[in-house]
Order: structure tokens, then sequence, then C-alpha cells
């Protein structure tokens, strides 16, 4: 038996809830088809724990996390701590730390879903973005200084190494390549942004070398937004700096459906440490404890994490337990249903254990 150490880190607000309907998806996949065994540790880091002790995790707690097979994460944010301090203690220190260079986000207008760009239909919109998702606009270097005179200067330093540049170019050209149609559309903004992203843009043409099969262009981040909208089906993979990704992937969730279903992976590629597999929502305070969030955007996400853990049986099989759930119409109300969280859980469960 295969057996597959998973941290789990619900995290706060509708994190606790979608990591619950999770662990039961998992539990029940394991269960049908066997052969692998996953153990859960489940980890109580997260704004809870601040409120109460004073920190979001415990000391050597990288470390710790070190030695899981795989990590899975629901959210982090509460409304009383400034979220620039949750997001500093728990899920910006692990993408880096363990350089988890790749961000993942794939989004497809799936059958269910009524489309929300004029003239697309399921299956149009069919795209995976690599978010570089160590450096850039999120390496957290900066300062201020004069703080509260009127000469207070605050700066925001994004970083791009040309190592760090290189390594998500290939992934994304790799990836691209990796797909039928073959193509990758590079997101930047080179043209006020002259250092970091005239080298995004310079290591592209040198990467696309090595790939002549692949048809490529570049984007600016803005004209991206527009052809996003309006040539939804001219794009496949998209790679972009770590804001960009962050911007373009949420305005994907919301072109193919809800980012109730968006689901992410950061991956280390090396597989030097652990990789992370999250939902791309936050903790959403506004509905949390109500079950009312929806568990799809989790729940793929640890399609995802069986997927890099070599279980791709089990990865495709609750895959398409969630596809057909949607497609059954049995989903929350971020989709037009009007399921619970749990309902829409033991669902995607009883379609499960029927396929
Ligand atoms: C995301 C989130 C995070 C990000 C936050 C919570 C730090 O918005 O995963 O997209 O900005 O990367
Ligand atoms: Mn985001």
């Amino acid at each position: 038996v295969r057996s597959h150490k998973i941290a789990v880190i619900p995290g706060d607000g509708i994190g606790i809830e979608v990591t619950a309907s999770t662990l039961a998806v998992l539990r029940a996949v394991q269960d049908k088809i066997g052969g692998f065994e996953l153990s859960f540790d489940e980890l109580d880091y997260g704004s809870a724990r601040y409120k109460a002790q004073g920190s979001y995790t415990p000391e050597g707690w990288l470390d710790y996390l070190r030695k899981s097979d795989a990590i899975f994460f629901g959210a982090v944010g509460d409304p009383d701590v400034p979220d620039h301090i949750s997001l500093w203690e728990l899920i910006l220190p692990m993408r880096q730390k363990f350089q988890q260079y790749i961000n993942i986000r794939p989004s497809s207008i799936l059958p269910g879903i009524p489309s929300r760009v004029v003239g697309t239909k399921p299956g149009d919109l069919d795209w995976v973005i690599i978010r570089e998702n160590t450096e850039g606009e999120y390496a957290g270097q900066g300062g201020r200084t004069h703080v509260g005179t009127e000469w207070e200067v605050a700066t925001e330093l994004a970083v791009f190494t040309r190592k760090g540049v290189e390594r998500v170019m290939r992934f994304a050209f790799e990836t691209a390549q990796s797909r039928p149609r073959k193509l990758l559309t590079v997101v930047s903004k080179s043209n006020a942004q002259r250092y970091g992203l005239l080298l995004w843009d310079e290591v592209a043409e040198q990467v696309s070398k090595e790939y002549p099969d692949v048809k490529w262009d570049k984007m600016l981040v803005d004209a991206m937004t527009v052809r996003m909208v309006a040539k939804p089906t001219s794009l496949d993979t998209i790679v972009t700096t770590n804001l960009h990704g962050d911007i373009l992937s949420d305005l994907a969730a919301g072109l193919s459906g809800s980012i109730g279903i968006a689901h992410s992976a950061s991956l280390d590629p090396t597989r030097t440490s652990p990789s992370l597999f999250e939902p791309v929502h936050g903790a959403a305070f506004d509905i949390m404890g109500k079950d009312l969030a929806n568990p799809i955007a989790a729940i793929m996400s640890a399609a995802e994490m069986l997927r890099w853990l070599g279980e791709a049986e089990a990865a495709d099989l609750v895959e398409k337990a969630c596809r057909q759930s949607i497609a059954e119409g049995k989903t929350t109300g971020d989709l037009g249903g009007s399921l619970k969280t749990s309902q829409v859980t033991s669902e995607v469960v009883d379609i499960l254990e029927q396929l």
C-alpha cells in the first residue's frame, strides 16, 4: 500500500468548511479504489490560534511541514487581523520557503455552468494560467521611511531573477507543448516596468528557442484582460508574474463561472519541498459558518494533489465526480443551485461511489 502523509491546514473562515468536505471526499475515494493510504495531519495554524496564543504557527513549523508529502490548505484571513499580517504569517512564507515557484490555475467552462462570456459555450474557454509564485511583486522587499510625515516614502520592490524567470518560463513552454493546441501567451507589462519585465520578455525569447513547436505570443497585462473577455478562445496556456497572475486568475474564475470552483496547485517541480494545494478563493467572512461555501474548488485542488502524489486514478475519479455534480445542477448558490456545502459534499461522495 502506497502511503502519503498530508499536512492539512484548514486555516480560517470557509477554509475550515471546505477542508472538511475535501477530507470526506478523499476518504471516500481511498476506500473505493484502495491501493493507497492517506494520513491526514490536521494542524491548527491560523487566525484563531493567533488570537488565542499570539502566533499563527508554532516554532519550527516550516521544518515540520517539510516532512509531509503534500500540504492541503483551506484559506487564511480574519476580520480581526489585518490581511497583510495573516498572509505573511502563513500562506506566503510556505510558497516562498518551499520554493513552490509554479502556481497552476486552470479554468474552463464546465458543462452545467451558464456561460459568463458572450458567445461561449462549455468547453470553449479552456485555460491554464501559470503564475510565478515566489518572486516578482510578492518578493516582500521594500519599506517605509519618515512614517506619518509628509515626506513619508513607501517602496514595494518587485524582484525578478534570471533563474526565477527562466524556471517558470520553461515550465510554461513545457505545459503548452503538452497540450493539444501548443499555444502559449506570455504576459508582462514591459512597456512600463522596464527592468524586471524586460528581463521576463527576454528570457521568454530565449527559452522559446528550445520549444520550436510551441506557438507563442506576448501580451501586456492590460490588453490581456480585454482579450480574455473578448477573444477567450484565442488563449490556451498563459504565463504571468506573481501579481498579474493573482489578478488574471480571479478574472478567469469569474469568466468561467465562479471563484467557487477555481482550484490551484503551488508546486515545487524539483520535489525538494512539499507542494501545496488550495482553492483560489479566500476565507470569505461574509458567508463563513453558514454551510454556503462551494466546496468544489477545494475538492478539485485535492484531486490535483492526488495526481501530484501519483494517484492518477483517484484524481480522475474525484474530478469526474465534481464535474458530474455540476452538470447535474447539484450546486451551491454561486453556481445558481440551492444546495448547502454539506449537501454538495454528499452528492459528490455518492456520485463517486457509483462511478
Ligand atoms: C490567492 C490569494 C493570495 C495571493 C493571498 C491570500 C495572499 O489572493 O491565492 O490568489 O494574493 O496570492
Ligand atoms: Mn488571489
